[in-house]
């Protein structure tokens, strides 16, 4: 009985491949049907593909490709485009629109797809796939669903305030909520829990990727709600090495992320009430394009930084010493970062990610060499300082600083954005510096894309950016 079942299992497998075979679909290494970038939701383009796969040039090879099909990956999951139309619609509505060229919700799309394209080339990857499902680690599963058992009543759930034009989300339809690990008005919050989830998830991850790891960010418990989606992204740095454990699901059918191997492929990962996925995030695309059936789907995201010690270089060269037979301890590391001048060893040398970061580094190659920019004012220094006192003093009598620039186009605002200095972007504010002042010429970044670089999206000066209208752009490449 159970042969005739197996058999009959594999008789469907085979079907399915030999009829994924006529229809021309590729295989991921799961043998599952998929497709490159643009095919479920946009990533690499602002729209979405429409050369569907029933389309006279893909079903018979010999028919040339029309030429606005030129160059579009196949399409195999019907209109997709139209679906998207609407995702976009709603964001216009809540969002407003003012005219036809100037969109907070097209801004934050325009700025998703071209890191899309970006980010991922340039990184430096640690693991063969870029991802891998696992059961959670005894001890973060038990802190985990102790924490959510303890407070999973709906009075916990505070909305999740996202900036205005966000795309990440369709929040307007589909409201997200957060269960904050920090907030002490929960039983058991508290950076103690914090703590012990990310020591006990830093081993399993640090041992996927044999590199040494730094925690970097964990923010709480995020509850997405019927009709929810996420669009296709990949992390901020420095959220390199992450993983999502789900908490807890009522769903109608699982809810797959979808995300794009380090094979280029899609993949579609279910998860469980206590699965994990563990994702390079810095360089793979990962999303939920597929509106979420069910009440609610609950996860953790727990983000860690390489430090730039990878454990099986030094595990090997400590076994090719020994192979040596002598303790030539020099041999290894440190002139490379010094060449490189600090730059995170999760970027590639010579990518354009790595030209993005000495810029916002100025310094780094200089050896903390601090070297004024051309035009840089005294309004500048004072904000770059943290100096609000000396800084007011100096708007005060040269008014016409508060909305200068150097000649890379950096405002006072910029500096201290950057610098995460909450005391000077609040005066800088108040005095009415332009909150969303470009650099290099109009084409560059807003303050609150710097803050959120540097600090991260939970810093008080990103948070308070946001919170007055602050719109995340990065520069136009
Ligand atoms: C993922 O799931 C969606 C929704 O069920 C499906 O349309 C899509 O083809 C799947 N993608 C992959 C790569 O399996
Ligand atoms: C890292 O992964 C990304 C996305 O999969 C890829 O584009 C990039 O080329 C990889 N980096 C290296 C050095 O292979």
């Amino acid at each position: 009985m159970i042969k005739t079942l197996l058999l009959l299992q594999s008789t469907t497998l085979l079907v399915s491949a030999v009829e994924t075979a006529q229809t021309g679909q590729p295989l991921n290494l799961f043998n599952e049907p998929t497709y490159g970038v643009d095919v479920s939701f946009p990533i690499q383009h602002e729209k979405i593909s429409t050369n569907y796969a029933w389309l006279p040039h893909n079903v018979d090879p010999s028919k040339p490709t029309p030429k606005e099909y030129e160059g579009m990956p196949i399409q195999y999951l019907g209109k997709r485009q139209e679906w998207y139309d609407e995702f976009m619609m709603g964001c216009h509505a809540h969002y407003g629109r003012k005219g036809d060229t100037y969109s907070a919700c097209t801004i934050t799309e325009q700025d998703r797809v071209e890191m899309s394209i970006r980010q991922p080339q340039s990184m430096q990857n640690y693991t063969e796939l870029g991802f891998k499902k696992i059961k959670a680690p005894e001890e973060v599963w038990r802190r985990i669903k102790k924490f959510w058992d303890e407070n999973k009543d709906r009075k916990n759930w505070s909305p999740e305030s996202w900036p205005r034009g966000n795309t990440y989300t369709n929040h307007w339809q589909a409201p997200t909520y957060m269960v904050n690990v920090e907030d002490t008005k929960l039983r058991g919050a508290g950076s103690n829990l914090k703590q012990h989830v990310w020591d006990a998830a830093k081993t399993v991850i640090s041992e996927w990727t044999g590199e040494e790891l730094t925690e970097c960010s964990m923010y709480g418990i995020r509850v997405y709600t019927e009709g929810s989606i996420l669009a296709t992204h990949v992390d901020r740095m420095p959220l390199v090495s992450s993983a999502i454990l789900n908490v807890d699901q009522d769903v109608d059918e699982p809810w797959p992320i979808e995300v794009y191997a380090h094979d280029g492929k899609a993949y579609n990962v279910t998860m469980e009430p206590g699965e994990m996925v563990l994702y390079e995030s810095h360089s793979v695309l990962h999303g939920r394009p597929f509106p979420l059936k069910g009440r609610f789907y609950a996860n953790i995201f727990i983000h860690f930084e390489p430090t730039g010690h990878s454990l099986r270089h030094n595990a090997k060269e400590a076994a090719e010493r020994a192979a040596r037979g002598r303790n030539d301890r020099h041999a290894s590391g440190g002139h490379e970062q010094e060449e490189t001048g600090g730059l995170p060893s999760y970027i590639q040398v010579g990518s354009i990610e790595a030209e993005r970061w000495y810029k916002s580094h100025p310094n780094a190659k200089k050896n903390k060499n601090v070297e004024a920019t051309v035009g840089s004012t005294p309004a500048h220094r004072a904000a770059q300082e943290g100096d609000a006192d000396q800084l007011g003093l100096v708007i005060d009598k040269l008014g016409h600083l508060l909305n200068s620039k150097d000649a890379n186009g950096w405002t006072p605002l910029h500096e201290g954005a950057r610098a995460g200095h909450v005391e000077v972007v609040k005066l800088l504010i108040d005095k009415g510096a332009n909150i969303n002042e470009r650099t290099n010429e109009g084409k560059g970044e807003t303050p609150l894309y710097w803050s959120i670089v540097e600090n991260g999206e939970d810093h008080p000066v990103s948070q308070m950016l946001m919170e007055l209208g602050g719109l995340n752009i990065g520069p136009d490449l």
